[in-house]
Formats: C-alpha cells, sequence, structure tokens
C-alpha cells in the first residue's frame, strides 16, 4: 500500500483537487486497492470547510466525483505517509518548517514528476481553476506514470 498526501495551503481548492483527481485516475487503472489517498492544508484558516464551490464545479465538469473536509497538516500524517506532494514553494517551506527540515526525500513538488516542473498556481487568488486543474491532472498523470514506470506499484 502506497500512502499519498496532497498539501497546499487551505485545503480547499487545489490539494482536495488533487485528491479527487488522483483517486479517479488510480481507479481508472485498476490500482485503487494499491494506495491511500487524502490531502491536508498547512494551515487551519480553512479546517472544516467543504471543497470551494469554483473549484468543486471544475471537478464535476470533468466527471470527477467526490468530497472532502478541511483539515490541517500535522507532523504525524507527514510521518505516516510514502509521499507528500505539495502545490507550491510556499507550500514545500512550510512543510518542512513543522517537520524541523526531516523527511524532505518524501515531500515532493506534485508538478516536479512532469515535463515542466512548476509551482500550480493557487486558483484562490488566480480565479484560474482550469489552469489549476490542468496542472494537478498533468502532476497526478506523471506521478503515477513514475510510480508504475518504476515498479513501485
Ligand atoms: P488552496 O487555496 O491552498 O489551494 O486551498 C486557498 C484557499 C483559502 C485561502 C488561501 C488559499 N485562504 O486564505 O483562506
Amino acid at each position: 500500500m502506497i500512502s499519498v498526501i496532497f498539501v497546499c495551503l487551505g485545503n480547499i481548492c487545489r490539494s482536495p483537487m488533487a485528491e479527487l483527481i488522483f483517486k479517479n485516475m488510480v481507479k481508472e487503472r485498476g490500482l485503487e486497492g494499491s494506495f491511500l489517498i487524502s490531502s491536508f492544508g498547512t494551515s487551519d484558516c480553512e479546517e472544516g470547510n467543504r471543497i470551494y464551490p469554483p473549484a468543486k464545479r471544475m471537478l464535476e465538469s470533468r466527471n470527477v466525483k467526490g468530497d472532502h473536509v478541511a483539515k490541517q497538516l500535522s507532523l504525524k500524517d507527514v510521518i505516516n505517509a510514502d509521499y507528500v506532494l505539495v502545490m507550491d514553494s510556499g507550500n514545500l517551506f512550510d512543510v518542512l518548517r513543522l517537520t524541523g527540515g526531516k523527511f524532505g526525500e518524501k515531500v515532493l513538488k506534485l508538478c516536479s514528476f512532469t515535463a515542466n516542473p512548476r509551482d500550480v498556481a493557487d486558483p484562490w487568488y488566480t480565479r484560474d481553476f482550469n489552469r489549476a486543474y490542468e496542472d494537478i491532472f498533468d502532476g497526478c498523470n506523471c506521478f503515477l506514470n513514475y510510480l508504475t514506470e518504476t515498479r513501485r506499484v
């Protein structure tokens, strides 16, 4: 079983989008029994809130179903995960601050697996939920390809 957690700032836009997109992708490839998948925010600012409606609508428009309630990342969550996939450099900094610089080998930017490593810009500020979807989909697809090509799954 591979434990993957996706992390952003608020856990109402990018990381729950990544969680549901990756769950969908894994299911389509018949690999759902091999993964534990969840998402967290580095901040508690949206704790208890559901996916931000424009992000939810973007997922629904691409036939990605599911729900999520925002929760803040803890050190234990990092320790228990095999992969901690963050959306941007700020998230990476915040996770490593939480761990005191430990576990850096499993804390990676989601789009570092793509041909074009980049941050997933925060649609909370950019309002570009389509761009967020495309970047997250690319990151998840390349991450899953990496796992299968290296026979980790
Ligand atoms: P996310 O976006 O990190 O992709 O969930 C944000 C959501 C809420 C806030 C910031 C970013 N906020 O400041 O409330």
